[in-house]
């Protein structure tokens, strides 16, 4: 009886003094804590009991939980970063096309005219040497980018080559009918876009290989040194890795670890640190 009344004067002696939760901040990954948010005297008597409430670091313990405002930023969003779409023969097609966050997918396609007009080469190196070719091409901010993580890769060690970038409506037409004429149309929806609605078309993804895997753009990338770096970094540098494996039935395409897509770092962090999809983030992003 003695003991509960010594807690009891502690307990409110402590509750005059003030928490600040930006001595508390979370790290972008980390969850709202499950602790119940404030306790009357009572409960927090049978919280010191079962000792899992922590004292932070100044002896003092929490008030209260305060809402995570800093997950609400990260995901507050502008309008322009999401699809205005309007429907043409039936599908749905994106306005604003130049959007960097724009969401390419078999739901939402390009204008058959679309061709972003600051397409430039990168340099690094191309798994097909030098040739000038349309493939070679990705928007400036996205050029730039790939640039800089092409650099980083090397620094670890890792020797990256950019295997195919933009590609026009037309182009993405033959390479869909050479996949069809291959593995058949049902196989070939499944890692090839149809034309209007490839990313490849917005200038702003690479596919990406390594000598290690024999230049091929297949699963074992996935597993080579090079596709491991870039699944861990890629969105340090603003790119995301756009058809993960086990998220198939959210992205409609089989996992593909040579492709990634660019997103400005933010985007691309806020994705990385919560496993998810471009469509993922989109469902949790709010607009302002
Ligand atoms: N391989 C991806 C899905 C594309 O063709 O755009
Ligand atoms: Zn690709």
């Amino acid at each position: 009886m003695k003991k509960l009344t010594g807690l009891t004067i502690l307990i409110l002696l402590l509750a005059g003094c003030k928490w600040n939760p930006l001595h508390d901040a979370k790290g972008p990954n980390q969850q709202p804590s499950n602790e119940p948010s404030y306790l009357s005297e009572n409960e927090n008597i049978e919280q010191d009991k079962q000792q899992t409430e922590k004292p932070t670091s100044s002896g003092m313990t929490k008030e209260k939980e305060p809402p995570d405002q800093a997950e609400e930023d990260e995901l507050a969003l502008e309008a322009a970063y999401f699809n205005e779409v309007i429907e043409v023969d039936g599908k749905k097609e994106i306005v604003n096309a130049a959007n960097t966050l724009a969401l390419v997918n078999k739901t939402f396609a390009l204008p058959v005219d679309y061709t972003p007009d600051d397409l430039v080469r990168p340099n690094v190196p191309f798994s097909f040497g030098n040739q000038d070719i349309e493939k070679s091409y990705l928007r400036k901010e996205a050029a730039e980018a790939l640039e800089k993580m092409f650099a980083a890769a090397k620094k670890d060690g890792i020797q990256l080559y950019a295997a195919s970038g933009y590609r026009s409506y037309s182009r993405q037409q033959e390479v869909f009918e050479a996949e069809v004429a291959q593995s058949g149309e049902k196989k070939a929806a499944q890692v090839v876009a149809i034309p209007g609605n490839s990313e490849h078309q917005t200038g702003l993804a690479m596919d990406i290989t390594s000598e290690s895997a024999n230049f091929f753009l297949n699963e074992e990338f996935g597993k080579k040194p090079e596709g491991n770096w870039l699944q861990e970094n890629a969105h340090k540098f603003g790119f995301i890795l756009r058809y993960p494996k086990g998220k198939e039935k959210i992205t409609g395409y089989q996992y593909e670890p040579w492709h990634f897509r660019y997103v400005g770092k933010e985007a691309a962090s806020v994705m990385y640190e919560r496993n998810w999809t471009l469509e993922e983030y989109f469902e949790h992003a709010s607009k302002i």
